[in-house]
Formats: C-alpha cells, sequence, structure tokens
C-alpha cells in the first residue's frame, strides 16, 4: 500500500545487498524508518520485540530468517536449530510454525547445496502467496460490505469496527481485516471505520495512519466505547484480524477482541473475521484449551510510548511499583463469530464450513 504516494511492501528482499528490509514499526505512526535484518539474532529480535508484527509478516519474516539461516549453514542441524530458535520468539501466532515447517519441509529432501537458494525463493513465494490471499480476502469481503450499504440510505457510509492492526503493516500487503475496506472504497462505497486504540501498544494508532494515507474515513475511539457505539447503532459490522484459528472457528486475536465480539452477539451487529488460510492450525479444535496465549513485559501497561515536544518519547502512567499483567491475546469462541472471510471465501465458523472451503488442509493435518 501506499505511503506518501509511494507503493511499500511491509518488508523486501535486497537483491544486491542480499539482506531483507523491514519497515520498523515501534516507530509509527510518528516516525516512518526502515531497517535491515543481517542475522539471525536480528531476526529473532525484530520479531519478539515487534519490529515486525501481525500473524502474516511474522510468518513471512521467520521464512526470510531461514533463507539466512540455510545461507549460513544448510545441515540438518543448523536447519533445525534456527527452526527453535526462531519458533521461540513469539507463540500465539501460527503463521510463524507454518511458515519454519514449510521451509524444513521443502529444504529437508533437497541436497545442501541446493538448500540456500531454494529456501530464498520460498520465502519469496511465502510473501507473494501472502499479498494475494488478502487481495483474495478483500475480494470476499467487499462483498459483506456491499450487502450491508444496500441496506442503507444512498450516500451513508457503512460503519466498520476494527480492532489491533490487521492492515497492510501486519501483512506483506493490503492488510487481511483492511482489504475489504480499501476495496470497497476504490469501489466507491462509502466507509467509516471506526479503530479501536488496542492498548497497550496502541495498534490502532498504526490502522489510523495506514487509513489516513489512503484517505478512508475513520475515528480513532479508546477500547472501551465499542459497545456503546454499537448500542446506538453506530457500528454496522466489525471486522478482525487473528492470530490462530482452530478447525472449528474459535479465534484468538489481540486482547480485547472477544469483548468486542460479546458487545457485537448482544446488539445483533454482525462480527467477521478475516482469516488467511495459513492462520487455521488444524491440529487444535478448542481454542481457549489450547492455544497458548503470550504474556508480554507490564512495562507496556506501566508506560506509553508516544510523540512529545522533543522527539518519541515514553511515560509512565501507573503509580511506581504497580504490578502488571499484559496476556496479549483471547480467545473468541467460534459461536460469537458471523463468518471467517477466507481467500476461498466466506465460511460459518464451523468445523465443517472450514473443511468445506478448505478440504485440501482439512484433510491433511488432523487434531493433535
Ligand atoms: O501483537 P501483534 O501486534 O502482533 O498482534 C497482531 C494482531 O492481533 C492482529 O490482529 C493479527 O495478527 C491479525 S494481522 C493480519
Amino acid at each position: 500500500m501506499k505511503v506518501d504516494g509511494t507503493h511499500y511492501r511491509s518488508l523486501w528482499w535486497d537483491a544486491e545487498k542480499q539482506v531483507l528490509t523491514i519497515i520498523d514499526q515501534r516507530w509509527l505512526p510518528h516516525e516512518f524508518r526502515i531497517d535491515t535484518l543481517p542475522t539471525l539474532e536480528a531476526f529473532a529480535a525484530a520479531i519478539s520485540e515487534m519490529r515486525v508484527r501481525g500473524a502474516p509478516l511474522i510468518g513471512a519474516t521467520a521464512a526470510y530468517g531461514m533463507a539466512l539461516a540455510a545461507r549460513l549453514d544448510p545441515t540438518d542441524g543448523a536447519l533445525s536449530k534456527a527452526r527453535k530458535y526462531l519458533y521461540e520468539t513469539r507463540p500465539t501466532a501460527v503463521n510463524l510454525r507454518w511458515a519454519l515447517d514449510r521451509v524444513i519441509a521443502r529444504l529437508a529432501p533437497l541436497p545442501e547445496a541446493a538448500r540456500a537458494e531454494a529456501a530464498l525463493r520460498l520465502a519469496h513465494e511465502i510473501a507473494d502467496e501472502d499479498v494475494e490471499i488478502n487481495r483474495m480476502i478483500g475480494v470476499h469481503g467487499l462483498e459483506i460490505i456491499r450487502e450491508i450499504a444496500a441496506t442503507k440510505p444512498a450516500g451513508a457510509p457503512v460503519n466498520i469496527l476494527t480492532h489491533c492492526n490487521a492492515g497492510w503493516l501486519a501483512t506483506v500487503d493490503w492488510g487481511t481485516a483492511t482489504s475489504p475496506i480499501y476495496q470497497a472504497h476504490e469501489a466507491g462505497i462509502p466507509v467509516h471505520v471506526w479503530v479501536d486504540e488496542t492498548r497497550p501498544r496502541n495498534q490502532g494508532a498504526l490502522t489510523a495512519w495506514e487509513l489516513g494515507s489512503h484517505g478512508i474515513p475513520h475515528t480513532y475511539v479508546v477500547d472501551n466505547a465499542g459497545g456503546h457505539l454499537m448500542q446506538h447503532g453506530l457500528v454496522d459490522m466489525v471486522i478482525t484480524g487473528t492470530d490462530r484459528t482452530t478447525r472449528r472457528g474459535d479465534v484468538c486475536n489481540k486482547i480485547g477482541t472477544y469483548l468486542k465480539a460479546l458487545a457485537a452477539h448482544d446488539n445483533g451487529v454482525p462480527f467477521f473475521v478475516a482469516l488467511p488460510s495459513p492462520t487455521i492450525d488444524w491440529t487444535v479444535e478448542d481454542g481457549l484449551a489450547a492455544i497458548p496465549i503470550e504474556e508480554r513485559d507490564g512495562g507496556e501497561i506501566s508506560d506509553i510510548q508516544g510523540q512529545t515536544p522533543a522527539g518519541i518519547g515514553t511515560v509512565r502512567v501507573t503509580p511506581a511499583g504497580t504490578g502488571t499483567g499484559n496476556p496479549a491475546f483471547d480467545v473468541t469462541p467460534n459461536r460469537l463469530v458471523t463468518g471467517l472471510v477466507t481467500e476461498r471465501g466466506t465460511a460459518p465458523a464451523t468445523a465443517e464450513g472450514l473443511a468445506a472451503l478448505f478440504p485440501d488442509l482439512a484433510r491433511e493435518a488432523q487434531p493433535a
């Protein structure tokens, strides 16, 4: 998508320097800084410190990390060590495991001399596939927005609430939850987006920055505003991303998503989840029981980063010494999800619904 009129992906390969370039998201929306990941340690830090973030982008980044690992040492032992090292960076988004395992499976039958080139080719493939998957989520999600628009007075915007950043920054391009919004805007359907702040890391500011860059009307609201807005008929639909969705359609996403789903259910507002197939964990049925929830540093709660007159700075918001708890994700049970918008169409959030759209993938993996 575009930044100041120039098209960017959230990561790209610098063929001349043979290095992965990323947008360092820690500084957005205030500063647009790019960086390179020249070592495996830099890859691990970029993922765990959330310089790159969002399930699909974590997966694509890890694939490039494995390409670097294969260049450094293509033996089975070294690749399996690199896989474990990158796997331990963040626990919840399943795209990380999906990408790492896909690289290992592709390289295992190859002679060592062929592995570095094959791994890089696969990383490019994963990045390009992500762009196409998200574009298609937009094609299918656009139809939902179009149907809602048809029920509204001519010219009235479709009010869409989203949580966290499931935008192009969280993917390689397009975003998942934002792709239908971008495509509706391009199709001339008036949309307005309620952007949840998404404490503690305020990923909503990334979403607001993205939407602003594309001229899409939006309003930034605190996380607790959603229920109130829905009670007053100000939300026509909710669409969020996901970090891991189980084979029966339980959705794990950024902390606070569950509360939005409850409020949507209580108010009869449709609650959709944009779901790329690599984010489906076919080995898990019950999301609440089986998905590991990342607990992040309490400093993300007690301190808040923002723009100050002297540059980007941090201030403390809690009394010194106050204990904090920082679960980064929650699970929304499938009964609260109206539909899963995938690259192959929109499925009911049930095992049958997902298996009908992805019979090939559902067959491959059974519950662990
Ligand atoms: O902790 P983050 O910022 O990596 O969490 C990201 C989210 O929860 C997104 O909503 C999710 O990854 C979907 S991104 C297309």
